[in-house]
C-alpha cells in the first residue's frame, strides 16, 4: 500500500471515532463519511480544517493509531463512553500524540457532546459533615457496590468495572492536597476485559463530606468530579455519590466502598452499616439492593 492509502484509511478510522452515526463498510469507504441521513458527518470537516496536523502526527505513530482504532470500534456501542475511556487507558495513556489529537478535536468542537450518563442524585448540602480531612480516609478503598451499572440511563457501567479501588495518598504535608491512585480493569460482573488500568486524580476536601477530584491524566481535560459522601457510619465503610464531567458531557454514579481488609468480601459488611446504607440510598431515590455487586476478593492490586 502506498503511504497515501495508509493515510486515508487511517483517517477514516479517526473519522469513525468522532462520528457517532457513521457506519463501517467493508467494501467501500464513502458510507463511513455519511450519517444515517446521508449527510457528511459533522466532525469530518472540523477535523480536516482544525486538526490536520495532530491527525497526521497521530497516524504516523503506532500507539496513537492503535488507540484511535480502538476508539473506532467503540462507536455505536451502548457503553461508548466507557469503551472510549478504556481505549485511552489501554493504548493512548502514554501517547502525547493521541492526547494532542483528542484535545484539538475537543477544543474546536469536533467531538459530539454526549447526553448525561447517569443522574447526579445529590448536591453539596446532602453530605455527612464529619469528613473534613483526607487524613481521615487515608489508604486503599475497594468498590463493592455501584450505582452506574449499565442499566437504562446509566450505560457506561463505570461502577461495575472489576477490581476497582481508590488509594488516597498525601501529596505533601503543607496542606490537604492528596492524590487518588485509581485502578480497575475494563469489563463488568467480576470479569476483566483489559489488563489492570491506572489513573490519577488530585483530591481535596472543598466542603465537609465533599471531595473534589481533578484528574491529572484524562484523555480530555478538564475532567472534574465532586464526590459527595452520603453515609459513613463506620470509619472503614462509606457510601458516596459522584457527579462529574468531561468536555464531551456529564456523568454520575456512586459506590459502596471499604478499606477493611476483611471487607474485601462484600459478605462481611457489618449489619448496622448495611441497614444505614439501605436507608440513606432510599432517601436519595435509589435502591441499595439493586446496586451492582463486585467481588474483589481475588483482585491483586
Ligand atoms: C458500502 O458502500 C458502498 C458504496 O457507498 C455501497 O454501494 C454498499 O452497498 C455498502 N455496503 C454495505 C454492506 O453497506
Ligand atoms: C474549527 O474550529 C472552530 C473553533 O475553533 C469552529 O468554530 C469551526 O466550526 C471548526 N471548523 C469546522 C469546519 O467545523
Ligand atoms: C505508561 O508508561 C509507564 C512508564 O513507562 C508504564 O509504567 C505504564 O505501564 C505505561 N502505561 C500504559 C497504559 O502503557
Ligand atoms: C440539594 O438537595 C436537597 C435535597 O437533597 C434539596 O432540598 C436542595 O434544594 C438542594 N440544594 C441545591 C442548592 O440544589
Ligand atoms: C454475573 O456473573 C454470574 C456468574 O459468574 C451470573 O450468575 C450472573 O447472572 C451475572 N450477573 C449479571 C448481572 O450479569
Ligand atoms: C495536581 O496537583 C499538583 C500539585 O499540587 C499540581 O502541580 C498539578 O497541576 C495538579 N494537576 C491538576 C490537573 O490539577
Ligand atoms: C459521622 O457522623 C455520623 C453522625 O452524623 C456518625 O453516625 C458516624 O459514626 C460518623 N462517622 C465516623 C466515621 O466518625
Ligand atoms: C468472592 O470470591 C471468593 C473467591 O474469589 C469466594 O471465595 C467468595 O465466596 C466470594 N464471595 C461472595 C460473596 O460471593
Amino acid at each position: 500500500m502506498t503511504f497515501a492509502t495508509v493515510f486515508s484509511l487511517n483517517l477514516l478510522l479517526v473519522v469513525s471515532c468522532i462520528s457517532y452515526s457513521a457506519q463501517f463498510n467493508k467494501s467501500g469507504n464513502v458510507a463511513l463519511l455519511k450519517d444515517k441521513g446521508g449527510l457528511v458527518a459533522p466532525g469530518f470537516s472540523c477535523l480536516l480544517v482544525n486538526c490536520s496536523l495532530p491527525t497526521t502526527t497521530c497516524l504516523l505513530d503506532s500507539s496513537c493509531r492503535e488507540a484511535v482504532h480502538c476508539n473506532s470500534e467503540c462507536q455505536g456501542k451502548t457503553n461508548e463512553e466507557a469503551c472510549n475511556l478504556l481505549c485511552e487507558l489501554t493504548y493512548g495513556y502514554n501517547s502525547s500524540k493521541y492526547r494532542h489529537l483528542l484535545q484539538c478535536m475537543s477544543d474546536h468542537g469536533c467531538l459530539p457532546v454526549s447526553p448525561p450518563d447517569g443522574i447526579c442524585v445529590a448536591n453539596d448540602s446532602s453530605t455527612i459533615k464529619n469528613l473534613t480531612s483526607l487524613s481521615q480516609i487515608k489508604g486503599k478503598w475497594w468498590i463493592l457496590r455501584g450505582l452506574n451499572c449499565g442499566q437504562r440511563g446509566w450505560p457506561a457501567a463505570f461502577d461495575y468495572f472489576p477490581c476497582q479501588r481508590d488509594e488516597f495518598v498525601p501529596l505533601g504535608t503543607h496542606n490537604d492536597v492528596w492524590v487518588d491512585h485509581i485502578a480497575y480493569c475494563g469489563g463488568r460482573n467480576n470479569t476483566c476485559s483489559t489488563p489492570i488500568l491506572y489513573t490519577v486524580a488530585n483530591v481535596s476536601i472543598t466542603k465537609p463530606g465533599v471531595m473534589n477530584h481533578v484528574y491529572t491524566d484524562p484523555p480530555l481535560t478538564p475532567q472534574i468530579e465532586e464526590w459527595r459522601v452520603l453515609s459513613w457510619p463506620h470509619p472503614d465503610w462509606m457510601l458516596y455519590i459522584y457527579c462529574g464531567a468531561t468536555p464531551t458531557g456529564p456523568y454520575a454514579g456512586g459506590s459502596v466502598v471499604t478499606r477493611a481488609d476483611s471487607g474485601k468480601d462484600v459478605g462481611v459488611i457489618p449489619v448496622y452499616v448495611e441497614i444505614e446504607f439501605r436507608s440513606v440510598a432510599k432517601q436519595f431515590g435509589f435502591n441499595y439492593d439493586e446496586m451492582c455487586v463486585s467481588n474483589v476478593t481475588s483482585c491483586s492490586d
